[in-house]
């Protein structure tokens, strides 16, 4: 399998104050392999060390231990050849202020070195992909967070990057610019085969997004794997609510593979199973059985941002 990123042991420490210092281990020990083509979320809390993890990949910031190849390359001796390849965009973008969303998008990619005509046909593309038209001669400064956050996307693709680092894309937005922000990428990530590695603090948008994703709490990575797997290995489960009318006994589910949990009341049970889809129907065939009416069901699937409070505590 190729790798778009390879991790290798990576640590990196912040010294901060001028009078007391501290220092601040962000990332104590690193392994990360991200498939070409994949596309994964780092998630964690607040600090964890995410963005931290992609300012290391982008080569903004070197790191003290460890190996990061990045398409293929090690980034300590091929660092401007992978640039050329990859880009960032920041939920908190910072451009310059006094320049137009068109200036500012002409610059970098000019950057990329872009010229003539190619660089107004791109820079054309990009503004009409996330729809920035009306703004382009709006200076940085006046524009709102959503359309910042737009600029930023688009400035992170001007050169068509094989692998594109996102920092919490949806951050601030409205809801339908956040949704329309997203189908951009899944659109792109679909379409073109990019690499997407992106930090959220949304569960449902890395749950509908990404593939896999990685916790990382403190600089270590807790876990990673399909969101699916992740809840299954935390044994978080499902739980069918029901109510009923008549004489249950629960006594056959007691004690199987799979039954986490149950409580029942004269009018009421819950549930805790490992997959909802697979046991609803044992379980209406058990109330069928026993003749027991049900009044009300209902499903509460465990989803990612249980794994999130998990992994969080
Ligand atoms: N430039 C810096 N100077 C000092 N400390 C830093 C710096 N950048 C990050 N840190 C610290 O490293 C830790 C990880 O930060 P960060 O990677 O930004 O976390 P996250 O993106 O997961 O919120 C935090 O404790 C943060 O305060
Ligand atoms: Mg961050």
């Amino acid at each position: 399998m190729k790798f778009a990123v390879e991790v290798k042991g990576l640590r990196k420490s912040f010294v901060s104050g001028w009078w007391k210092k501290r220092k601040k281990d962000a990332l104590k020990g690193i392994d990360l392999s991200v498939p070409e083509a994949a596309f994964w979320g780092i998630l964690g809390p607040n600090g964890a060390g995410k963005t931290t993890l992609l300012s290391i990949i982008s080569n903004l910031v070197t790191p003290e231990e460890g190996e990061v190849r990045v398409l293929g390359k090690n980034i300590r001796t091929h660092g401007p050849e992978i640039c050329r390849h990859i880009n960032l965009s920041s939920g908190h973008a910072n451009f310059l202020w006094s320049m137009t969303v068109r200036e500012n998008l002409r610059y970098y990619a000019m950057l990329y070195g872009l010229s003539g005509r190619s660089l107004a046909q791109k820079v054309d593309e990009l503004m009409a992909l996330f729809q920035l038209q009306d703004f382009a001669k709006v200076r940085f400064d006046e524009l709102s967070t959503g359309t910042k956050q737009k600029l930023s996307l688009a400035k992170a693709l001007v050169n068509e990057p094989r692998l594109l680092l996102l920092d919490e894309p949806s951050v601030g937005l409205d809801p339908d610019v956040a949704r329309r922000m997203r189908e951009t990428i899944r659109q792109l990530h679909r379409e073109k085969s990019t690499t997407i590695l992106m930090t959220t603090h949304n569960m449902k948008e890395a749950e509908t997004l990404c593939e896999q994703v990685a916790f990382i709490k403190d600089g270590v990575i807790k876990a990673c794997g399909k969101p699916h797997d992740l809840k299954r290995d935390l044994r978080l489960g499902d739980t069918i609510l029901i109510s009923f009318q008549g004489m249950l006994s629960v006594l056959p589910l007691q004690g199987m593979k799979g039954i986490y949990g149950l409580q029942v009341s004269d009018s009421s049970c819950r549930i805790l199973v490992d997959d909802h889809h697979q046991w609803l129907p044992k379980i209406l065939d058990l109330f069928i059985g026993q003749k027991v009416s049900i009044h009300d069901l209902h499903i509460q699937e465990s989803d990612l941002e249980d794994v999130f409070i998990a992994y969080s505590r």
